[in-house]
């Protein structure tokens, strides 16, 4: 996929944190680069990090619950998305040197003593981006204004020097061209791939129960292509389209990813809502291929999937490769509504579902005669996911148990966090 549409994509999707903050990511990485360049003293590839760092800034936010905090102008304080972005940033991106810049991006400045450059700099330049953006989305405000309010009211906790950045003029560049650096940056394909790859753990990381599906179903997926020797062209697609097809479950509220039992008429009506997501998601920015195989992992060989009820002439072989996958994948996890299924219960579905139509038998019949394979391989992949997620979860509770202390007692140490 070409480096343009990857970034495309993963700025589509952030937008679905909240509706309110459409294109948030996007403008706080304008005014982050355009106050740099006014600084003079930031190389290009320094620039162009933190543009990115700008445009993933509230990735945390996917998980946690503090979207309408956020929205508020004044959002000293939202420690949880921020040290959950944090997290993320250093454990799965190639940025892993910036991660403390997204954890101090809401931090008062008056907290900031103990923190070293460049960090101090770069996270109140975020800070100053992220409100300015704030503010004149929801409170009408310009940005002379907002510059105004920080040279005011924030005098001794921002130097004057770093705020009026934000009104200088000198090298700035508009939306569009800022955006086609940000998009012809020289990132290597391998650190374009990591990014997508957070985006998606982001995404399944939101329920515990969704932890390891998508890599597990790409991971049958590459596997099933390689045991029927497929095309290396046509096993790409099948790569990247295993990987993208749930994006567009982004746009569901947690409570539904995460409800236990069934889900009434209305809610499967909004969890369904995920495959246009992923098409909105996708559409012009991948080969028509890989957009039908994420698209179409619902689709049953008898009429009776969704979203379109395509019957089995229109599917082709990849396309109902990740169909199976995706449900085998979900019945070797566990899920809120489910426990783990052993082998004779997963392969007895299958099989059944196949012997109704729905699946195409060849596949299923491949997946019963390497069943084995087929678990040990995946689990090398999905094993160090698991770990991952524990891990991630006890440093959050960590780190925030810590901050609590810190803001009880006023004494703010938060150097420790930028040793990365
Ligand atoms: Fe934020
Ligand atoms: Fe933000
Ligand atoms: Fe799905």
């Amino acid at each position: 996929m070409q480096q343009t549409n990857a970034i495309e994509i993963i700025a589509r999707t952030l937008s679905m944190i909240d509706l309110r903050l459409i294109d948030h990511g996007r403008n706080v990485a304008l005014f982050t680069c355009n106050a740099m360049r006014a600084a003079g003293k930031y190389t290009e590839k320094e620039i162009d990090d933190m543009c990115l760092i700008a445009l993933f800034h509230d990735i945390g936010a996917f998980k946690t619950e503090e979207i309408s905090r956020l929205v508020a102008f004044d959002a000293e304080n939202s420690w949880e998305h921020s040290i959950y972005g944090y997290l993320f940033i250093k454990r799965f991106s190639p940025l892993a040197h910036l991660a403390p810049v997204v954890l101090l991006h809401h931090t008062s400045p008056r907290f900031m003593d103990t923190v070293p450059e460049p960090y101090r700099e770069l996270a109140q330049i975020l800070h100053i981006a992220d409100r300015m953006e704030i503010s004149s989305r929801f409170g009408g405000h310009s940005a002379g204004d907002l510059v105004r309010y920080f040279a005011d009211e924030r005098d001794k906790l921002i130097s004057s020097g770093l705020v009026s950045l934000f009104s200088r003029n000198e090298g700035s560049i508009d939306r569009d061209e800022m955006w086609n650096r940000i998009c012809h940056a020289a990132h290597s394909r391998s650190d374009i791939e990591d990014y997508l790859k957070m985006l998606v753990l982001s995404i399944d990381f939101r329920s515990r129960h969704t932890v390891t599906h998508t890599v597990s179903t790409a991971e049958f997926s590459g596997l099933m292509a390689e045991l029927f020797s497929l095309r290396r062209r046509e096993r790409a697609c099948i790569a990247i389209g295993a990987l993208l097809h749930d994006i567009g479950k982004a746009g569901i509220p947690v409570e539904i990813l995460e409800k236990p039992g069934c889900l009434d008429s209305q809610e499967t009506e909004i969890m369904r809502s995920h495959v246009p997501l992923t098409e909105q998601l996708l559409r012009g920015r991948v080969d028509e291929r890989v957009e039908r195989i994420a698209c179409r992992h619902h689709e049953k060989l008898d009429g009776s999937g969704y979203p379109q009820g395509l019957c089995a002439p229109e599917l082709t072989f990849a396309e109902r490769v990740v169909a199976v996958t995706d449900i085998l994948s979900a019945l070797c996890g566990a899920r809120s509504y489910k426990d783990v299924f052993p082998k004779e219960r997963v392969v007895s579905i299958l099989t059944d579902m196949s012997a109704r139509g729905k699946l195409d038998g060849r596949i299923v019949r491949k997946i019963v005669d390497s069943y084995d394979f087929l678990m040990e391989r995946t689990a090398l992949v999905s094993d160090p996911v698991t770990r991952h997620y524990e891990q991630l979860a006890s440093e959050y509770d960590h780190m925030l148990e810590s901050i609590s202390d810190m803001r009880e007692t006023g004494n703010f140490q938060l150097a420790p966090f930028c040793d990365v």
